[in-house]
């Protein structure tokens, strides 16, 4: 595992993806445990993917499913396909089943997205106040946001010239992919950017060039969505595999 500082965002490679798993488990749980004994609570915004897949099941075993003090951390997600909660494409399905179903954390702190509303505008709506809700405040305030990077430079359901992006007075939208002629929900650049911290999960060869021109190329954050997070005072750490870090020079 090596890492490289830049002034605003560290990027730590490891050597595949199963150490990137491990890795972020670990960080995930470091986390928890600084949070929960600073303010009593830790929040923390999930996204689907492959990549975190594999840190969920981590989490899921022990030690972690031991000594994580599960009823102090709450669940929300940064992004839902517009699915039933049951389907095998829905974000909280896969969170679910893998991590949340098998650890001790009471139900009441699960917020998942209501996509299933056959209204996406409306499901949007519904989960912006189900966080203004529970932050107490217009914005959310995450202490954690995991994401994942698509090879098209995607992260959440910010999608390349989707409207979305241009989004800024917004912690939810719905957003018109045209690639899977579909609605997805997803949180905003901004809403994202609000998060104390925010970690990149990228896996794979297939993400590298992608990769390469959102963290070295020029500013395209319309190509590129990717390039849209920058946390506006939290911290960014980019966890990468060695696979996708080898266009990185
Ligand atoms: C989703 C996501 C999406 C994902 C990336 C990377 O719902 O699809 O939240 O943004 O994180 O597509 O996915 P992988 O980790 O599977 O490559």
């Amino acid at each position: 595992m090596r890492t490289l500082q830049q002034s605003n965002y560290e990027v730590l490679i490891c050597a595949d993806a199963a150490e990137l798993a491990r890795e972020s488990a670990r960080r995930f749980a470091e986390l928890a445990e600084v949070f929960i004994s600073d303010v009593g609570r830790f929040t923390v915004a999930l996204s689907g993917g492959s990549t975190p897949k594999a840190m969920f099941q981590i989490l899921a075993e022990k030690p972690f499913a031991d000594s994580l003090l599960w009823r102090s951390i709450y669940f929300f997600w940064g992004d839902e396909r517009c699915v039933p909660p049951d389907h095998a494409d829905s974000n909280y399905r896969m969170a679910n089943e893998t991590l949340l179903s098998k650890v001790p954390v009471p139900r009441e702190n699960i917020f998942r997205i209501p996509a299933e509303d056959e209204d996406p505008q409306r499901a949007a709506a519904r989960y912006s106040e189900t966080l203004r809700k529970f932050f107490a405040e217009e914005w959310p305030h995450f202490d954690l946001v995991f994401l994942g990077m698509g090879a098209d430079g995607h992260t959440a359901s910010l999608f390349p010239g989707t409207a979305a992006l241009r989004v800024n007075d917004r912690a939810v939208v719905a957003n018109y992919v045209e690639k899977f002629q579909s609605w997805r929900i997803t949180l905003t650049a901004d809403a994202i950017n609000k998060a104390r911290n925010i970690i990149f999960l990228v896996a794979g060869e297939d993400k590298a060039p992608a990769l390469k021109e959102v963290i070295r190329g020029p500013r395209n954050s319309e190509q590129y969505p990717s390039q849209l997070i920058a946390p506006f005072y939290g911290a960014l750490l980019w966890m990468i595999d060695e696979a996708a870090a080898s266009l990185l020079k």
